[in-house]
C-alpha cells in the first residue's frame, strides 16, 4: 500500500516537469472533475496544457462514452486550476484506490478546493432534467470504501471524519453565486450507487426514503479520497432525468449525454463567478 503514495509523487513530478516547461512554478489552487458530457467546461482555461491520462504514469485510461481521459492545467477566470476531464469508476471494474487516483493526485498538488461535477438522475420530485443540484451531502450505497485496506498514514487517519464531506462554506458560496446571477438551483442529497445498471423504479422509491434527491455511478469515492486527504470538497450535480419510474419513458446513456448540455450554461456561468471565491479556505 505504501507503494500508492510513491505513485502519487511520481505521477505529481511527471506533471510538474510537463507543465514546468510551458509555465513555469505552476500550483493550481483548485481542482475540478468534470462528469459525462461536461468537458466543454475545460474550454474557458487560458492557454491549457493539456496532458492525455495515457502520458501520466500510474493513470489508466477512460473507456466511457463521454469520458476523454485528459488532465488540463491553466488559469481558469484567473484561477489556477487543474481539470480532470473524464474519470474512472468502479463500474468499470476499477478498484476504489484505481478510481481515486487522478483525484489524489491533485489533491497531492496543493489544491485547496475539489469541485466535483457529475450527472445524475434526478429522485426528488421536484426535479427537472437541466436542474442544478448543489450537494450538500452524500450517501455511499457502493458497498465499498476507497480507503478500505491499510491506511496510508502519509495521506489522512484511519477514521476521518465526513461531517461536513462537503464543506458548508462552499455550499454557501455556490448557492449565493447562483442567487447573484438569477439561476435557480436545487440543493441536496446525492445517492452514490455502483451501476452499471439504472435503478429499477423500487431502488429509487427505497432511495428517496433514504433521503437521497439526486442518484449516480460516481463523485462518492472522490469525494472520500479528498477528504481523507483534508482537501475541502464542493459538488454540483447535472440532473439529466427523471429517475426510473418517475418518467413513462426508459433510460438510455445517450439521453444522459444529450441532457447534460442542459446544465452546461448555468454551469459555466457559476464556476466563472463561483470558482475565483472558492479557491479561499479552510475546510
Ligand atoms: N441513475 C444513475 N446514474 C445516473 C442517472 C440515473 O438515473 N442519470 C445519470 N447518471
Amino acid at each position: 500500500m505504501a507503494k500508492v503514495y510513491d505513485h502519487i509523487l511520481e505521477s505529481v513530478r511527471a506533471i510538474r516537469d510537463r507543465i514546468a516547461a510551458a509555465q513555469p512554478g505552476f500550483a493550481p489552487e483548485i481542482g475540478v472533475v468534470l462528469g459525462s458530457g461536461l468537458g466543454p467546461i475545460a474550454n474557458r482555461i487560458e492557454n491549457p496544457v493539456v496532458i492525455p491520462y495515457t502520458d501520466i504514469p500510474n493513470f489508466h485510461g477512460t473507456s466511457v462514452e463521454g469520458h476523454a481521459g485528459k488532465m488540463i492545467l491553466g488559469k481558469f477566470h484567473g484561477v489556477p486550476s487543474v481539470f480532470l476531464q473524464g474519470r474512472f469508476h468502479v463500474y468499470e471494474g476499477y478498484d476504489m484506490s484505481d478510481v481515486v487516483f487522478p483525484t489524489r493526485t491533485i489533491c497531492a498538488m496543493g489544491i485547496k478546493t475539489l469541485l466535483l461535477t457529475n450527472a445524475s438522475g434526478g429522485i426528488n420530485t421536484r426535479y427537472r432534467p437541466g436542474d442544478i443540484m448543489i450537494i450538500e451531502d452524500h450517501i455511499n450505497l457502493m458497498g465499498d470504501n476507497p480507503l478500505k485496506g491499510p491506511n496510508l498514514t502519509q495521506l489522512g487517519p484511519r477514521f476521518p471524519d465526513m461531517t461536513e464531506a462537503y464543506s458548508a462554506e462552499c455550499v454557501r458560496i455556490l448557492e449565493s453565486t447562483a442567487d447573484e446571477l438569477g439561476i435557480a438551483v436545487q440543493k441536496g442529497v446525492y445517492a452514490g450507487v455502483l451501476g452499471p445498471t439504472y435503478e429499477t423504479p423500487a431502488e429509487v422509491r427505497m432511495l428517496r426514503t433514504l433521503g437521497g434527491d439526486a442518484v449516480g455511478m460516481s463523485t462518492v469515492p472522490e469525494a472520500i479520497a479528498a477528504n481523507h486527504l483534508g482537501v475541502r470538497v464542493a459538488g454540483l450535480a447535472c440532473i439529466t432525468n427523471l429517475a426510473a419510474g418517475l418518467s413513462p419513458r426508459k433510460l438510455t446513456h445517450a439521453e444522459v449525454v444529450e441532457n447534460v448540455k442542459l446544465s452546461v450554461e448555468s454551469l459555466d456561468q457559476i464556476l466563472e463567478k463561483a470558482v475565483p471565491k472558492l479557491k479561499y479556505g479552510k475546510k
